[in-house]
């Protein structure tokens, strides 16, 4: 591909012409792979695998951060957003992934955390130094409340007040998320600029995009004032859990985040580059505030990536979503903050076909769907000892449950750590039987690996599958979703039992089934299997 021609090309929706049809592919790159042998995945080690990931067949690859930090989130709390953390690599680094990847016609996505730094970040410090200085108000520092607490009632995602007590100046500074990720003050103009000439540095080196992490989060309403609370918050509830005991109208879906994005797209679009929310938002109103020409490209549909299995719930959602924005969703089943999807669709066998049946809709739905590393082999979450939890949401609050288990080391083979590394993993867990290794997948066309391989070519086979208008059939049943493309029909049965589906007398093709053959010629009355996705197209 050449790149710089492509990113001369926009659609008419305003979005990088070379996003359309793509398929993603996330790299928590902590736990991907490791060239230094100290445990801890590097750049290099992303790219010395960027072979296997075109081999894949992704388009777009979206790398967590990697970025200065003290690593108290893993790499979400940025004390330095130009500089690279020495122990993922250096900017040659860098420099040297865009480029390989770029010759290889795949584009790359960094992470922007934009909602909060770290504590350890120099604005930060300077606010805390000096509460005369402009970077104090770079920040949401508040004079306590009238009793001498936090200024209101809010709550950090991650445990506890959203507010932590400056003893010097007798202040509170405002945190969603952990203490040490204090939030910006993005109503402040001087934050805007520093961030557009933070983007500004990535395109120039080349980079495709940026994933806005928590992008529902950036402005805050002007007078910070108590949140409804909702429902009673239990005794022994978790944080995630006491955290949505409340509606969160004045921290979270502002109106004017639309103003931020507007201003980054213009700059995205300069350098004929993406932006892709995660927004946390799902009602298709909302969402059409983040994602339209002119704003974000994309933003990703979370809700699936969270769900147990819950077909007719699923399908209700996701098909509710598909209508309202058929272009500019970012389909996940599975992401580096959830369980792995098999795990929550019921593990094993039985886990790993749901999955891939959701997965097979996700992929006749346009947008771009995004594979989380080690999805394609169908692994369930990995197994991390309690006292090896690394996951600030279970450290911090005492609790058995946290991210961790879908954070272990990517398995490449049977050898010591999976051939992560030599070196001990970060994250010490299970080691993974050879079966659900890349290499002990790669050579048999009948595992997952080349089931998701097949998948991710359709799309490049019959581009119809994301291009063409679509339409939803009536299944009459709520847990069976039929999706028309042009040719192209997409039957996903979620029901436990078989569904059968009349064709008329026109032949069709199986071109993929998420389990049992491809290929088969088909016409009349079909039956697809309980719990399975098929993809036909019309073979005349
Ligand atoms: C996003 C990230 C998550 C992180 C949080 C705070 O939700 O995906 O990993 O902890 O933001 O930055």
């Amino acid at each position: 591909m050449n790149a710089s021609s492509a990113h001369a090309r926009t659609t008419a929706a305003g979005s990088p012409a070379w996003l359309r049809g793509a398929v993603g592919y996330e790299v928590y790159v902590k736990s991907f792979s490791d060239t230094s042998g100290d445990g801890i995945g590097d750049i290099a080690g992303v790219t010395s695998r960027l072979d296997y990931v075109k081999w894949l067949g992704i388009d777009v690859v979206w790398l967590t951060p990697f970025f200065v930090s003290p690593g108290l989130d893993h790499g979400y709390d940025i004390a330095s957003y130009c500089e690279i953390d020495p122990q993922h690599g250096d900017l040659d680094a860098v420099d040297a992934l865009i480029a390989r990847a770029h010759q290889l016609g795949i584009r790359v996505v960094f992470d922007l955390v934009a909602n909060h730094t770290s504590v350890a970040h120099r604005w930060f410090e300077t606010a805390l130094a000096d509460p005369l200085s402009p970077e104090r108000d770079y920040y949401l520092f508040r004079d306590p409340s009238p009793d001498g607490g936090p200024p209101n009632n809010w709550l950090s995602h991650f445990g506890g007040p959203a507010w932590t007590l400056d003893e010097s100046s007798g202040q509170y500074w405002c945190h969603l998320f952990l203490p040490e990720q204090p939030d910006l003050n993005w109503r402040n103009p001087a934050v805007r600029a520093e961030f557009d000439a933070i983007l500004r540095f990535w395109f120039e080196r080349g980079v495709d995009g940026f994933r806005v992490d928590v992008a529902h989060a950036l402005t805050k309403h002007p007078q910070l004032p108590d949140n409804p609370q909702i429902r009673e918050i239990a005794p022994d509830a978790g944080p995630m859990s006491a955290f949505a005991s409340f509606d969160h109208v004045h921290d979270l879906d502002q109106d004017s985040n639309a103003e931020i994005f507007e201003r980054w797209h213009d700059i995205a679009a300069s350098y004929g580059a993406c932006l892709i929310a995660e927004s946390g938002v799902s009602d298709p109103a909302r969402l059409a505030r983040y994602v339209a020409p002119g704003k974000l490209d994309l933003a990703f549909a979370l809700k699936p990536a969270r769900m147990t299995w819950q077909p007719a719930e699923l399908l209700t959602e996701m098909l509710a979503l598909a209508e309202a924005e058929p272009d500019r969703l970012s389909w996940v089943t599975s992401n580096h903050d959830q369980d792995r999807v098999v795990s929550r669709f019921g593990d094993g066998p039985q886990g790993r076909q749901r999955a891939l049946a959701v997965s097979t809709l996700m992929f006749s739905l346009g947008g771009v769907p995004f594979l989380y590393q080690g999805e394609e082999l169908g692994l369930s979450n990995g197994q991390v000892d309690p006292d090896d939890r690394q996951d600030p949401i279970a450290t911090r609050n005492g609790i058995a449950t946290g991210r961790d288990l879908a954070r272990t080391p990517m398995p490449w083979n049977p050898d010591i750590n999976n051939g992560f590394s030599i070196g001990q993993p970060w994250l010490r867990s299970a080691q993974r039987p050879q079966g659900l290794t890349v290499a002990g997948q790669h050579e048999n066309p009948r595992t997952p690996l080349h089931r998701y391989r097949r998948l991710i070519s359709l799309r490049r086979h019959y581009p119809e599958l994301w291009q063409a208008p679509h339409s939803i059939v009536s299944s009459g049943r709520d847990d069976v979703a039929v999706v028309q493309r042009g040719r192209t029909l997409t039957v996903a049965n979620l029901s436990p039992e078989p569904f059968a589906i009349n064709l008329g007398d026109r032949r069709w093709r199986v071109v993929f089934a998420s389990q049992g053959a491809d290929g088969d010629a088909a016409r009349g009355v079909v039956n697809i299997a309980a719990e399975t996705s098929a993809v036909l197209v019309l073979d005349e």
